[in-house]
């Protein structure tokens, strides 16, 4: 990221969300707030979606993922935890829409600074309140030391929590990963959904065009893809963590648990996961 700039790939992802939301009718991931945080108008987000034939893919996992963690999310509420911790949260508006308000749960957005300090201008631009759940946490990844921020912020390291770090792996350091997921593996009963990329190679070959497009793309932004893993990688570094119970899911399978709902998906194929685990 540039010093001091929001992530522009924060402002991308939202553009997603919304897009679903004009052209799917949010039928994955319903989202009221997905167009007003945008603060951009149906024909500049009809733009950014038809832009290449193949963002159609993109738009499915983006929603798709949501979808996943809040799914989880819920079964954790109902098993009893009240700390949601969302990791590098962009404009996601899951704080917002937060159905479980009357359970006493807590929610950390965890975000870059300059991040979180452009949503609070959106949400403010947006006239959209804080709601009283939501605790805001600015943290840099690669340079703080994330428990120690969330700590000071009120978050009970003894008790459970469930983490959503969606879209955020792939740009961070394999340092900056392995210690995040040192620390959520020192919260007893922790879970945690994240998605990760694989390398080109698992991509068909329509989508490796796309990938070296937006990979130029991105290092123009200072936002890189900085670490791709293989799944049975991802599975031996949860392992070594002390997860377990942990669910892999493909590209596949969302596409086919979810492409139906996404108008004109495109085909082809893209090595993205999303991962479950337990600790
Ligand atoms: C692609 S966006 C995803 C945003 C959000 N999770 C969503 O799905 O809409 C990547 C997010 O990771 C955050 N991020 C990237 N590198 C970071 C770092 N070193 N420290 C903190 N946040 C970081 C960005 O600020 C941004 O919010």
């Amino acid at each position: 990221m540039k010093p001091g700039e929001p992530s522009r790939t924060a402002l991308m992802i939202a553009r997603q969300r919304a897009a679903h939301q004009v052209l799917d009718h949010g039928s994955i991931l319903y989202d009221p707030f997905a167009m007003k945080i945008l603060g951009e108008d149906e024909k500049g987000v009809l733009q950014f979606a038809n832009q290449h034939s193949l963002a159609s893919i993109g738009r499915l996992f983006t929603a798709a993922r949501s979808r996943i963690a809040e799914d989880a999310l819920s079964k954790a509420v109902e098993r009893g935890i009240r700390q949601i911790v969302i990791l590098g949260a962009g404009l996601d508006t899951f704080a917002l829409r937060n159905p479980h308000g009357a359970r006493q749960i807590r929610i950390y957005e965890v975000d870059h600074p300059a991040t979180q300090a452009w949503k609070g201008q959106r949400l403010a631009e947006a006239q959209i309140a804080l709601p009283p759940w939501l605790i805001l946490v600015p943290v840099d990844f690669e340079r703080d030391d994330v428990g120690e921020k969330l700590v000071a912020a009120g978050f009970q390291q003894n008790s459970p929590a469930f983490f959503t770090w969606l879209g955020v792996v792939p740009y961070l350091t394999r340092d900056a990963i392995g210690r995040t997921l040192d620390y959520m593996s020192s919260i007893q009963n922790s879970e945690v959904v994240f998605d990760y990329m694989e390398p080109p190679q698992a991509f068909s070959e329509e989508m490796r065009q796309l990938v070296k497009e937006r990979t130029e793309q991105l290092e123009k932004m200072d936002e890189r893809w900085a670490s791709r893993f293989e799944p049975a990688g991802i599975a031996a570094i949860l392992r070594s963590h002390g997860f377990s119970g942990i669910e892999d899911i493909s590209f596949e399978e969302i596409a086919s648990r979810f492409g139906p709902a996404v108008q004109g998906l495109a085909p082809g194929h893209a090595g993205l996961h999303v991962v479950h685990a337990k600790h």
